[in-house]
This record gives structure tokens, sequence and C-alpha cells, in this order.
């Protein structure tokens, strides 16, 4: 049996594909490379010393789907294929609807097809809107989302809870990303973003090797710590294992699940910036600029149902996120090379 990682050349999806072959299950990679590189399939192979079946298929073509379930003898489907881009989204709204609804819709299809129940989806923090006092719990209502982005996760969410309800078959661990960082630590994978950065700690590795000049810091008047906003940084090698412990649990349970991935711990904008200093011995030049429209002041997990649940807790530090970030990003300046 194997587990299917749609979206798994991606960031968090190559990092989850190590962590897996690491605890002994085989792995299925389909991804359109919308967002990725071929490359980054081959650096999980090289890092683990396992081949990965890699299909370079649209996962809400049903019928690329059909043949890989047919080739595959499929368990459990983690969903990572979606598009991320806040801006983008609220640019390219219907682009955003239809690939991260259909996405999910079609596995959900064709899974039924071919008896395959078990699904962990990658949901995100941003679905608790604005009105949750942190630390943030999963039994909090689910909020107002600011941009199409949110509400494509917040919508899956609901599918997802609908589609449990109708197939008492159906087993759904529902993620709740924070803030994943860093990458493993043996530099070969790490998040490769197109264009400008969106996120404020790959923007801090590229200005660190010379990319950019320096980073503008999103508002210093909020009321937190020192005025920066506070973010929930997660390793993404915690991260990952995380989704290997939601493994287990979802084959022993049914219906939906939701769960935080976070460390419970929050970190301010000018905290990382010294700590990624601190750490590499480098500078990362900054100016103060004005707020982000639809940013936070704070968000953090509760990660304690994480523990009680799946029995994960995430181990890395903030140091570690740095050093191994730094370290993917020294030993690739312009990311994974094209092909
Ligand atoms: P990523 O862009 O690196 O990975 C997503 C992958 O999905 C890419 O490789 C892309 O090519 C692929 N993809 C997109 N649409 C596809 C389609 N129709 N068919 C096949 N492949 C498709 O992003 P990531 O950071 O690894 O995020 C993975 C998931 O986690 C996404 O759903 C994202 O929304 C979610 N998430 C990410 C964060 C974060 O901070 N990175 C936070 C919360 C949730
Ligand atoms: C952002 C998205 C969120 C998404 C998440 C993960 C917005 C409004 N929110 O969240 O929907 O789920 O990414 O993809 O885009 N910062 C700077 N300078 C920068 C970049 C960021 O100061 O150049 C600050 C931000 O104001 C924030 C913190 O750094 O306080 C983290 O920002 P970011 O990495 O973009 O994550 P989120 O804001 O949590």
């Amino acid at each position: 049996m194997a587990i299917l990682l749609a979206g798994g050349a991606g960031y968090i999806g190559t990092h989850t594909a190590v962590e897996f072959i690491n605890a002994g299950y085989e792995v299925v990679i389909a991804d359109n490379l919308y967002n990725s590189k071929a490359e980054a399939v081959r650096r999980v192979e090289k890092i683990t010393g396992k081949s990965v079946p890699f299909y370079q298929i649209d996962v809400s073509d049903a019928e690329a789907l059909r043949t890989l379930f047919s080739e595959q003898n499929i368990d459990t489907v983690v969903h990572f294929a979606g598009m991320k881009a806040v801006g983008e989204s609220v640019a390219k709204p219907m682009m955003y609807y239809r690939n991260n609804l259909n996405t999910t819709l079609t596995l959900l299809e064709v899974m039924k097809d071919f008896d395959c129940h078990r699904f962990v989806f990658s949901s995100s923090a941003t679905v608790y809107g604005f009105s949750n006092p942190v630390p943030l719990f999963e039994t909090m209502p689910r909020g107002e989302c600011t941009n199409p982005y949110g509400w494509t996760k917040w919508m899956i969410e609901q599918i997802l809870m609908d589609a449990c309800a109708a197939d008492p078959e159906l087993s759904v661990v529902l993620l709740r990303y924070f803030n994943p960082i860093g990458a493993h630590e043996s530099g070969l994978i790490g998040e490769d973003p197109q264009g400008t950065p969106n996120n404020i700690f790959p923007y801090i590795t590229q200005v660190a090797v010379g990319r950019r000049p320096q980073l503008t810091v999103f508002g210093n008047d909020y009321d937190t710590v020192d005025g920066t906003g506070v973010r929930d940084y997660i390793h993404v090698v915690d991260l990952a294992k995380g989704h290997v412990a939601a493994v287990p649990y979802a084959e022993k349970h049914t219906g939906a699940e939701i769960i935080n991935l976070g460390t419970g711990r929050g970190t301010s904008v000018l905290e990382m910036i010294a700590a990624f200093e601190r750490v590499n011995g480098v500078k990362i030049p900054y100016v103060i600029g004005a707020r982000r429209a639809g940013d936070l002041a704070e968000s953090y997990a509760n990660a304690d149902k994480a523990k009680e649940v799946l029995g994960w807790t995430a181990e890395k530090t903030i140091e570690d996120m740095c050093r191994d970030g730094y370290r993917w990003q020294t030993m690739n300046p312009m990311g994974y090379p094209e092909g």
C-alpha cells in the first residue's frame, strides 16, 4: 500500500515525502509542477535513497488520477495540491476557487471509486479569522477570511466535513498549519518561491544571500511584545512528521478531525530577525514600513490536541529553523535548477 502525496513536489510535500519514507511508508507523488520543479522529487530520492513514483498530472484531471490509482495501490491521500499566494488569489479569485476546490473534489470522487477512505488535508490557521483570541484552539469557531485563498481553505474544510457526514467509511484529518519555515537539514530541499516572496522567512533568507537588499517590516505599532507581528513558526520537518503521525490515527477513526500543527509559541518579526542574525552570523538589513492589509497582530496555536490525539509535538527551535533555512538558501541561492 502507498500514500499519495497530491502536490507532493512542493515545499511541504517534499519534506513530508522524506519523513514518510524514513518511517517505512511507500509514497507516490502527483504534481503538475505549477509551483515546483521535478528536481525537488529527485532530491527526495537522493536524501532517502529510495525511488519515488512521480506523476506529472493535474489532480483535478479525473482521468489522469484514475490511471494513477489503477497503477498504484493507494490507501491514503495527503492533499497539498493548491495555490497559496494570498495577493494573487485576490487578483485571480476564480483561478484559486477552481483549482483548490476542484483538486479536492476530484480526489474525493476518485478515491471513492477505488475504495480509498483516508484523507489528510493541508488547512491553515487563516481559517480562524480575526475575532478569535490567541492561543487558537480547534474548538473555536472559524472566522471571516480576508482573501480568496483563505476562503478556499475554509470551504474545503466544510466540503470535507460534509463528505464525512455522508460517508461513514471516510476518515479525514484537517491539519491547520501555522507558519512552516526552515528546511531539511541536508540543505537539499527547501522553500523555493517564484518571484518576490510573500512570506517573511524566504524573504529573510534571500536578503541573507544578497538576492534582495533589505526586508521591510510590515508595521511596528501592533499591540505585541515589540510592536511587530507575532506568529507561530514551525519547522517544516516537524510539520512533516505531524502528517506521519496523522496516518495511524486516520486508520483507526472515521469522521473529520481538526488538528492544529504549531508549536504553541509566538515569535515577533524583530525576534525572528535577531535569531537569524545570531545563529547564522549574517546581518539582515531592514526598514520599518506600513502594516500589510489583512495582517493579524498575533497568531499562535494551542498545540495540546496534536499531542493528545496524534502523540506529536514540535521539537525544533527557532534557531534550528534559522540555521536550516539559511543552509538551504546558501546551498541553492537561486532555488532549484530548471528541469
Ligand atoms: P507549494 O506551492 O510549494 O506546494 C503545492 C504544490 O501543489 C506545488 O508543487 C504545485 O505545483 C502543486 N499543485 C497546485 N495545483 C495543482 C494541481 N491542480 N494539480 C497538481 N499539483 C498542483 O506550497 P506548500 O507551501 O508546500 O503548501 C502545501 C499546501 O499547504 C498548500 O495547499 C498550502 O495552501 C497549504 N498551506 C501552506 C502554508 C505555508 O505557509 N506554506 C500554510 C498553510 C497551508
Ligand atoms: C500569510 C497569509 C496567510 C497564509 C500564510 C501562509 C497574508 C495577509 N496572510 O500569513 O493567509 O496562510 O501567509 O502562507 O498574506 N512580514 C514582514 N515583512 C515581510 C513579510 C511578512 O514584516 O516582507 C510580517 C507580517 O506582517 C507578519 C509576519 O511577518 O507579521 C509573518 O508574515 P507571513 O510570513 O506572510 O505569514 P502570515 O502573515 O502569518
